[in-house]
């Protein structure tokens, strides 16, 4: 997104992508964009299929035992959200790339950063079994929690922020049509789960699982049979079966890392914070965090100003840490803790009478889920 926000300035730039193209176009990730994400691919013009295949949602469920609590984020907000996995957002950027003259080297190896805090950067990496070096004027690390260019940065010149939670989430994508027509975020006696959708005829599930459980602890029958128990009672059409697209476990962290640019980097996206997926802000993050990173470059090359630039970290991190409040507030409401007690437990189901009961309190929840302004 990054590189088409430049290269659409007609500002040179070559994307490193460490992994192989069917593998980035086949990983499944969250699937609900804000505003923010679907104007920036509007503004590219990269949105026709987005706009055939998005669904709109005008409202999303918090649920509590068998009572659906409505957040109608229309009326409160006047804004919607657009129901489109991540995969197809990724596989229509990439495929935009060419006729863009935007570059993207897949399968390159061994990335390593260099002088990011000197006059000219570089990054050396392998292709092909071939060594290569680029130089630039700027790197952007957009390389995900795992990636190198965090590592660029010295320890003494960052502070590291990091909230781990005491379960995963269990996913499965199945072709089958979706339980309700808007999400539900449920969190009942058996903990928590989530009824999401990729399209009318394919849905997306998750629940909460301890740490330590593994797939193999997860025959698909076992799954389907809680997401019944869950989402029976809640739902509209109630839970149909289908064999498993996909299965897979994710951990839950919140994480920041302050700074987000040293010299010559800038990082953005998971290279530089993590939200746990209650709520689906990181990919909306990471979109942001592009949108003023372009912004400051644009600026930079257009005008050789640099305050733009100068900024960029304090703008980023001051939307980054509402929306990890947001997350870890949606978190905590909406699972069970393994040493919670009974008065914790009767603080979540109070919270959630109260937002039952107080359009404030919904507002405060729209306005946050369908993402701040940028
Ligand atoms: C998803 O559809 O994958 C999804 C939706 C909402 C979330 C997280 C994941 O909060």
């Amino acid at each position: 997104m990054l590189g088409h926000l430049l290269r659409a300035e007609g500002i040179d730039c070559v994307i490193l992508e460490r992994q192989a193209r069917d593998y980035v176009e086949s990983r499944i990730r969250a699937g609900v964009l804000e505003t923010v994400t679907t104007d920036i691919m509007r503004r590219l013009g990269i949105d026709a299929r987005m706009d055939t295949e998005g669904l709109v949602e005008d409202g999303f469920n918090l649920a509590d035992g068998d009572r659906l609590v409505r957040i109608d984020i229309k009326a409160l907000t006047g804004r919607h959200v657009t129901v489109y996995g991540q995969t197809e957002l990724t596989r229509d950027l990439i495929a935009a790339a060419p006729a863009r003259d935007l570059e993207i080297i897949f399968e390159a190896g061994d990335l390593v950063p260099h002088e990011v805090d000197g006059s000219q950067p570089s990054v050396t990496f392998t292709k092909d079994g071939v060594a290569q070096t680029i130089r630039a004027d700027f790197i952007a690390g957009c390389d995900g929690f795992h990636g190198p260019s965090r590592r660029a940065i010295p320890a003494a010149l960052a502070r590291e922020y990091h909230h781990e939670y005491p379960f995963g989430w269990l996913g499965i994508l199945a072709d089958v049509p979706p339980c309700h027509d808007e999400l539900i975020y449920a969190n009942g006696p058996r903990g928590f789960a989530l009824a999401s959708m990729r399209s009318p005829t394919r849905s997306r599930y998750y629940i909460q699982v301890a740490q330590g459980e593994r797939l193999e602890d997860w025959p698909e029958s076992r799954l389907w049979d809680e997401l019944e128990a869950r989402f029976n009672p809640l739902s509209r059409h109630g839970v149909t079966r289908g064999p498993a697209l996909e299965m897979s476990i994710a951990p839950l962290r919140s994480y920041v890392f302050e700074t987000m640019r040293h010299g010559r980097l800038f990082l953005a996206g998971d290279a530089a914070h993590i939200v746990p997926p209650t709520g689906a802000k990181g990919l909306n993050l990471a979109a942001s965090d592009v949108a003023y990173l372009s912004d400051a470059l644009i600026d930079f090359y257009r005008q050789g100003k640099d305050d733009g630039l100068l900024a960029y970290q304090d703008r980023a991190l001051s939307r980054i840490w509402k929306a990890e409040r947001f997350s870890w507030t949606l978190t905590r409401l909406m699972h069970s803790f393994p040493d919670q007690n009974r008065f914790e437990r009767r603080m979540q189901i109070a919270d959630l009478d109260y937002i039952a009961s107080s359009e404030a309190a919904q507002t405060s929840i729209a306005e946050n889920y369908v993402g701040l302004p940028l």
